[in-house]
């Protein structure tokens, strides 16, 4: 079992962060690998041709078998999730009628695209919404899931947990009946990917689009993408010079080579050879694989058996854990609660969480303790008593 990691972070005694869904902190050989980076652009002569392509190279690497994928050149490194959907959404035919089965209150950057598209071809978005009943709630979400696969269905886009409350979704049984109606997979991994394990040879999705800032401790501005053999011959929506064959040649540019480096390297973004992100990126990666994911999310249900009990006893509404997981799980806060007293309490004392309504989003990592769960128990008792 992993003891906590808080050696390796930098977070000041006094505040506990409960937040890592929204934002994760640098760990100092992350921060370490930023400030080389920059001190490289303060001093340009020391950038060789090969610091635009061998890290790349290497993180593309790095992020292939965290995700159990085989060629890294089925990697592409991107800005953000939405620019990953827009991608997919660009290599996508519909059919009029064609249906594209999304989840309620799913993140905007996994929405918008597929609204574009579903406009483009006159297809139907499907939403597939949370059950109301609290018993069972997420095993019935994913029967609906599954019944509203059919014949139908040309696009499942969503997450492998749902990002405000963590409900786990069956993603092994998804992807087998997509497959029946060849219905495309496209996975939302950003807030699984790095503390939850995933594997691409067993899930077999079309696509994953993943995140960098959150689960896997990149600078905000970098995201994966995993593209499958839909996509091999696609169209990307930037035409950057690195993407193209023999782009490590700098004298011969000009040359315009119609080729593009093989699988998903077309796909990546512009200026994908940041130096001072890229060398972030990899200390990070190679924090995680050493970690696992699956240390990681069994280091967070250990520290938050307890607190989950203790909230319960408080009269707070959480999923069972056999369908949610431990990185990250809503709690919805028993009625008569001042969530106004509550939110200041947890302020006052330095405790950061997301509030959605009457929902709080916990996350947690290897710098947290079951000590940082004591503070939030105390202020909801309090608030329950004003
Ligand atoms: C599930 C999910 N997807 C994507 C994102 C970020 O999207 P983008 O990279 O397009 O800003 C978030 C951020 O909270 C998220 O929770």
């Amino acid at each position: 079992m992993l003891q906590h990691q808080k050696d390796l972070f930098n977070i000041p005694e006094d505040i506990t962060y409960l937040n890592t869904a929204a934002q994760s902190p640098s760990f100092k050989a992350v921060y370490d690998a930023g400030i080389k980076g920059l001190k490289q652009k303060k001093l340009p002569h020391t950038i060789g041709i090969s610091d635009y392509f061998e890290p790349v190279i290497e993180l593309k690497t790095l992020f292939a078998k965290l995700v159990d994928v085989d060629d890294f050149n089925r990697i592409a490194t991107i800005p953000s999730v939405s620019y990953g959907m827009a991608t997919i959404a660009n290599n996508i035919k519909l059919k009029e009628h064609d249906e594209i089965l999304i989840i309620s209150e799913q993140f905007p950057s996994n929405v918008y695209s597929w609204q574009k598209l579903a406009k483009k071809y006159n297809a139907k978005i499907i939403t597939v919404s949370a059950p109301e009943s609290k018993k069972d709630r997420t095993k019935q979400w994913n029967t609906n899931i599954l019944e509203a696969i059919s014949e139908k269905t040309a696009v499942i886009a969503m997450g492998h947990i749902h990002w405000s409350n963590g409900s786990l979704f069956n993603l092994k049984a998804i992807s087998k009946k997509a497959k029946r109606y060849q219905a495309l997979l496209i996975i939302d991994g950003s807030q699984s990917i790095g503390a939850l394990p995933f594997s691409v040879k067993e899930i077999q999705p079309d696509a994953l689009i993943c995140a960098g800032y959150k689960w896997l401790f990149g600078p905000y501005g970098c995201a994966y993408a995993y593209y499958g053999s839909h996509f091999d011959d696609g169209e990307p929506i930037e035409e950057n010079w690195s993407n193209r064959l023999n782009s490590e040649d700098f004298t011969g540019l000009t040359n315009y080579e119609a080729q593009y480096k093989p699988l998903a390297n077309r796909y990546s973004v512009g200026e994908n050879g940041s130096f001072i992100y890229v060398k972030m990126q990899i200390e990070a990666l190679k924090q995680i694989i050493d970690w696992t994911p699956k240390a990681i999310q069994d280091y967070c249900k250990n520290i938050t058996s307890k607190a989950v009990k203790d909230l319960e006893q408080l009269g707070c509404n959480i999923e069972n854990t056999e369908f949610r997981t431990h990185h990250l799980f809503g709690i919805e806060l028993p009625n008569g609660i001042n969530i106004e007293a509550l939110k200041k309490d947890l302020s006052k004392h330095n405790i950061f969480v997301s509030f959605r309504g009457n929902y709080i989003r916990i996350s947690c990592h290897l710098f947290n303790t079951a000590e940082d769960f004591r503070t939030l128990i105390n202020c909801m008792t309090s608030a329950l008593e004003k």
